[in-house]
């Protein structure tokens, strides 16, 4: 099976010796042909606030984005010594486990796993967050929210609204990533990602805390 990773950068960093490792061992030890893209997290979203206040375009941000998800990416694809592939052309052609960061300007590394997980025609996208899966509101900022075990890609698009907002926006997930979910219909799972556990059950079919996005 082919399956793409989506590691929210909130599980980088702060670095975590003992959770980057841990992700490491889970990718050596899955017999599943694994791609993980990693996020950029607090630390892009710290870099692009400062450099927001000298005025430099949204382009320009979302480079600075894409260097810091890179950055983890490398991190992680050094207890493999492998090279970090900056297209989806190139991940597609190299033999995974493939690990990579951001791509191009305008979207998260949620919209590049999705476009990723479409190429190579994965049979399952996992979003690994910071948080257990989808909630009707952000639950880091509500404390009465209620999690979706379920919700249809319609739904979700509505949470999600439309088009890239501006580099480093901190959404579920985002909305060129959601079209792209819909459209190549991949079958789409989030979860808490700190969770090793439930990664394993999500990617072997087993039950699993999160949430699916129903196609
Ligand atoms: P992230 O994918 O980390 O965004 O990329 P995020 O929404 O903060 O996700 P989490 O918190 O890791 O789950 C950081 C920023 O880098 C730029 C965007 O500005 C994004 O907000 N970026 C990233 C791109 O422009 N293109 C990419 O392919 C990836």
């Amino acid at each position: 099976m082919k399956i793409v990773v989506s590691l929210g950068g909130s599980l980088l960093y702060p670095l975590n010796e003992e959770y980057i490792q841990k992700v490491a061992n889970f990718i050596k030890n899955c017999n599943e042909e694994l791609y993980i893209v990693t996020g950029g997290g607090k630390i892009a979203r710290e870099y692009i606030s400062m450099a927001r206040k000298s005025g430099v375009s949204e382009r320009y941000l979302d480079r600075i984005g894409i260097a810091v998800t890179r950055i983890n990416a490398m991190l992680l694809a050094s207890y493999f010594k492998k090279r970090v592939p900056c297209s989806i052309e190139a991940a597609s052609k190299m033999a995974p486990p493939v690990i990579m960061g951001g791509t191009t300007p305008g979207h998260s590394t949620d919209a590049v796993a999705a476009k990723l997980a479409s190429v190579v025609k994965a049979d399952l996208l996992v979003i690994a967050t910071d948080v257990d899966g989808i909630y009707d509101r952000d639950p880091k900022k509500h404390s009465n929210v209620s999690m979706f075990e379920k919700i249809g890609i319609d739904e979700l698009q509505k949470i999600a609204g439309r088009g890239w907002k501006k580099a480093g926006a901190n959404v579920v997930i985002d909305a060129i990533a959601c079209r792209v979910i819909k459209r190549a219909r991949i079958k789409t799972i989030v979860l808490n990602g700190r969770n090793l556990k439930q990664l394993e059950n999500a990617i072997y079919g087993r039950q699993f805390k999160g949430t699916e996005i129903i196609v």
